[in-house]
């Protein structure tokens, strides 16, 4: 599918599947919204200690690398997994630069090496942060017990319904440590009744700008 980089309300970039008018991160901001639902709300629950996350879309990098500056403020040593079918090319990452946009000049080789690692293998980006991309289908996600945190961050249930089933939930649960978190953008009723019927204790919170609420969920037993 045709996908074009576009500007959105920040000024941080983002791509855009143009048949489906979907974006990878909110045009109301990229950044903004990648900090406000995935570290603010997810990462920053945890200091000083060793981290698994779960990426759900891969995709342009910028939660991975928002992740690796934040995770050295906190003290954290994180192991990252981000599973992916469809990875964006060299060109797109050139484009999209987000060395830039963050002011993070200091770690444009550490970016760099995020992309340019090969997939399948776990590749250590920095001293304290890990990274394993893995390209493949989210429907064959088969872990268990393995995160402290999601960041679920597929299209939304607009273009891509399947993604956001009980079916998928229970992976995603499944895929979790007890006491483990999945943070997410949506806020929609019925993918909350999703989390809940697979076991997720969850809470909705105030959204980033451009949008009233987002979700997050536990697993409690
Ligand atoms: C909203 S974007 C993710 C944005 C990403 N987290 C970032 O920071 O750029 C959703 C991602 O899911 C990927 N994707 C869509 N369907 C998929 C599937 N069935 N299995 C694996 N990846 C899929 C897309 O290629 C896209 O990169």
């Amino acid at each position: 599918m045709k996908r074009k980089i576009i500007t959105t309300g920040d000024g941080s970039k983002t791509i855009q599947i143009e048949d489906w008018n979907e974006q990878y991160h909110s045009v109301h901001g990229a950044v903004q919204e990648a900090y406000h639902v995935f570290i603010k709300n997810g990462l920053s629950l945890y200091q000083n200690r060793e981290l698994a996350i779960l990426e759900i879309g891969f995709g342009t990098g910028l939660n991975a690398f928002i992740t690796l500056l934040e995770g050295q403020k906190q003290g954290l040593e994180i192991m990252y997994q981000g599973v992916e079918a469809y990875p964006v090319s060299p060109e797109e990452v050139t484009e999209l630069n987000y060395v830039a946009q963050l002011k993070a000049q200091d770690f444009e080789n550490e970016l760099l090496l995020m992309h340019n690692s090969p997939w399948e293998e776990a590749c250590d980006i920095t001293d304290n942060f890990t990274l394993l991309k893995q390209q493949k289908d989210f429907k064959d996600i088969g872990d268990s017990n393995a995160f402290d945190l999601i960041y679920f961050d597929a299209f939304g249930a607009r273009v891509q319904p399947e993604l956001w089933t009980e079916e998928i939930f229970t992976k995603m649960f499944q895929a979790l440590k007890p006491e483990g978190v999945l943070v997410t953008y949506a806020a929609k009723g019925s993918v909350r009744r999703a989390m809940q019927a697979v076991g997720f204790i969850v809470e909705r919170l105030p959204g980033p700008p451009g949008k009233r609420e987002m979700l997050r969920g536990q697993k409690k037993q």
